[in-house]
């Protein structure tokens, strides 16, 4: 029996994860099948509902609905909870878990896959959405000497500073208070998806700074591309995105895929 999953989201129809997915399968010689699923704006919980109705097993959970997949879930992890959002369903029986796989995605691109170790560094995180609070706790846990939070809208910064406090030296900052330099500064505000440039300065760069974008895209982000300028060194949150996706495959199926292959094909 072939055990089936999905991601859910919307729109949906440029997601990689099925892709990824069926690497992860053939390589670890997994029985499975992993597909797109539209979800209407407002029909999250039925897409979901009528998938596990069909024997699915688990799903990821994309824009816009991981705040929904988070409230849907009858479990949580720890991280899950701490992020407020869940990119990962577990189906089993009539219990949901929920998870959220982006965080140590994040860090284990940056920490594995890029070489570059966060402990004892000064991060710059910008924005304070749903993103930017998925990857707090993980970043935090790898114990940075730092790690500042701005946001256009600065109270949203200062209060994601206080829900984490107890985790970590967290600070929030105006985006005109910055002092930079900063080793790692890390964008988790949408503006990539709008070509436009978070309100950053040269200042928060200095010469080999690591500069990582959430977003992917067969072209260098505008941030990217003003870092670069600047000194930073960059990376695309590609690998990210593969990593996030092998958490959830060891997850649901108890097996960790070569994620380092899959990206290196996914790069070429
Ligand atoms: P996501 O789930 O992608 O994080 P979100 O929760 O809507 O989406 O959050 C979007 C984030 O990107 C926010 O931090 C937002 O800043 P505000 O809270 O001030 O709105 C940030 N953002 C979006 N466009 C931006 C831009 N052009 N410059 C800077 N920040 C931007």
């Amino acid at each position: 029996m072939t055990d089936t999953y999905a991601v859910i989201g919307n729109p949906i129809e440029h997601s990689k994860s099925p892709e990824i997915h069926a690497h992860f399968a053939r390589q670890t010689g997994q029985d499975i099948d992993y597909r797109r699923l539209l979800a209407p704006l407002d029909g999250f919980a039925q897409t979901v509902a009528a998938f596990i109705a069909a024997g699915g097993k688990g799903a990821n959970v994309t824009v816009p609905f991981k705040l929904e997949a988070c409230a849907l879930a009858t479990r949580l992890s720890a991280r899950a909870q701490a992020a407020g959002a869940v990119n990962t369903l577990k189906f089993d029986g009539d219990a949901i878990l929920g998870d959220n796989t982006d965080g140590v995605g994040l860090v284990a691109d940056i920490v594995r896959n890029a070489g570059v170790p966060l402990a004892g560094r000064r991060i710059l995180l910008l924005g304070a959405g749903g993103a930017a609070r998925g990857v707090i706790l993980p970043l935090l846990e790898q114990a940075p000497t730092a790690l500042v939070i701005a946001n256009r809208s600065a109270a949203k910064a200062v209060a994601l500073a206080q829900q984490f406090a107890a985790d970590g030296p967290i600070l929030a900052s105006d985006f005109a208070d910055l002092e930079g330099p900063f080793d790692i500064v890390i964008n988790a505000t949408a503006a990539s998806l709008s070509a436009t440039l978070p309100p950053i300065t040269a200042d928060v760069f200095r010469r080999a700074t690591f500069a990582y974008d959430l977003m992917y895209g067969k072209e260098p982000s505008v941030f990217m591309r003003f870092a670069v300028q600047h000194g930073a060194v960059v990376r695309d949150g590609l690998g990210m995105l593969v990593e996030q996706a092998a958490e959830s495959f060891l997850l649901w199926r108890g097996v960790r895929p070569d994620t380092a292959l899959v990206l290196a094909q996914l790069r070429a």
